[in-house]
């Protein structure tokens, strides 16, 4: 993983290092991304006799499913693309994702490289190997465990990324602050105005150390078995508004930011954290704000947060955070505090939502 500014006008180098010479790259971006960043891309390889293919795809979550990599899959084939092909993921997370899945599975498997191009996919979605796409019925229920072997971040590409991307992007670092570093949230707190007026210092050292964090916790745990459950502070509830709200009206990291507010109101609640510590993490979470209010019940939320509702009964597992840089994962969170929390949530929501 290399974060540099910059780096784009230096891709060609980076990308031969980490993969040899290459003849032919073919390159996963969508017309947007292209438009504004492939002119840079382009002249990185204009001395090397390398032929770069681009595949361009639209943007949108809509595109993430199967049939785009099929299409991806066919295009590349009819260009010849063997076994010792090489494919670059150029934009977010959804073209990230899809563009793993299709190196996972194209020909049993080829190489990759991440070249992200969001906030988002700079400091989660293209770190630990998580590939795929998405079902009618549900986010990314296919997919593949296929790591890149490199990802190469130029936070300079964020300059053209809408300020709503930068915002809920950022909702990570602090998730990634509030779960394992302390300093880092220290530092947060007084750089946060920097990062979002795009600072490119600013934005590389909390791109670096985002990595760092959901870095070491995958290598805890590649599988997602135990530790990586880490990641998913103010996931559930996250998840459940997502779903509630079939995808449309809060980006991401919004969603994930009214899940942390519910964490926050549970570990209060059961005294795991203090409402000192609590508040500090709201009010920081909300200067990424302001986030915008959904409808859905506390009954709906609880349901979705169950996925599936004969579930419904029984405790399940809950990132708990216990202190600014601390959370852990617990197995005994009942219906009735889950509950509570989602409603304390959704009275802030009245309060501070637009
Ligand atoms: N694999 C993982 O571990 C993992 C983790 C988190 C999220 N994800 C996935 O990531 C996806 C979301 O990724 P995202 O937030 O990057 O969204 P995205 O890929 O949809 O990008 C957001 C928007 O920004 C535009 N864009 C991208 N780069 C730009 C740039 N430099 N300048 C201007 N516009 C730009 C895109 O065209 C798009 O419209 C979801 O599908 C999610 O499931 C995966
Ligand atoms: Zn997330």
């Amino acid at each position: 993983m290399v974060v540099q500014p910059r780096l784009l006008e230096k891709l060609a180098g980076h990308v031969c290092k980490a993969c040899g010479e290459q003849r032919a790259i073919f390159v996963v971006t969508s017309p947007e991304i292209w438009s504004r960043w492939g002119h840079t891309f382009l002249s990185s390889f204009a001395d090397r006799k390398i032929d770069i293919l681009p595949l361009f795809i639209p943007p949108g979550e809509r595109y993430k499913q199967l049939k785009t990599v099929e299409h991806l899959a066919e295009k590349m084939i009819v260009a010849g693309a063997k076994r010792d092909a090489l494919l670059m993921a150029f934009g977010g997370g959804v073209i990230g994702d899809m563009t793993g899945f299709l190196a996972a599975i194209y020909m049993r498997g080829i190489r990759y490289v991440q070249v992200p191009t969001t906030y988002l996919s700079q400091i989660d979605s293209s770190l630990g190997g998580k590939t795929g796409v998405n079902l009618r019925v549900g986010k990314n229920l296919l997919g593949s465990f296929h790591p890149p072997v490199a990802v190469f971040s130029d936070p300079a590409v964020l300059s053209t990324l809408p300020p709503a991307e930068l915002r809920s992007g950022a909702v990570e670092s602090v998730k990634a602050a509030v779960l394992g570093d302390a300093d880092y949230f220290d530092w947060l707190e007084h750089n946060l105005d920097s990062l979002l007026a795009g600072e490119t210092e600013t934005l590389t050292r909390a791109i670096e150390t985002s990595v760092r964090i959901k870095a070491e916790i995958v290598s805890l745990d590649e599988r997602e078995s135990g530790e990586r459950m880490l990641l998913n502070l103010g996931h559930t509830v996250g998840h459940a508004i997502e779903a509630a709200t079939r995808y449309r009206g809060l980006l991401h990291g919004e969603a994930v930011a009214w899940g942390m507010i519910a964490s926050l109101h549970l570990a209060v609640a059961r005294s795991a954290l203090t409402l000192e510590q609590a508040t500090r993490i709201e009010e920081l979470t909300f200067r990424l704000g302001p986030f915008p209010r959904f409808r859905a019940t506390s009954k709906v939320l609880l349901e979705r947060t169950a996925g599936d509702k004969k579930h419904l009964q029984s405790a399940r597992r809950f990132v708990l955070p216990v202190a600014i840089g601390k959370a852990i994962v617990v197995e005994d969170v009942s219906q009735q505090e889950l509950l509570a929390a989602i409603q304390s949530m959704l009275r802030t929501m009245k309060e501070r939502g637009v």
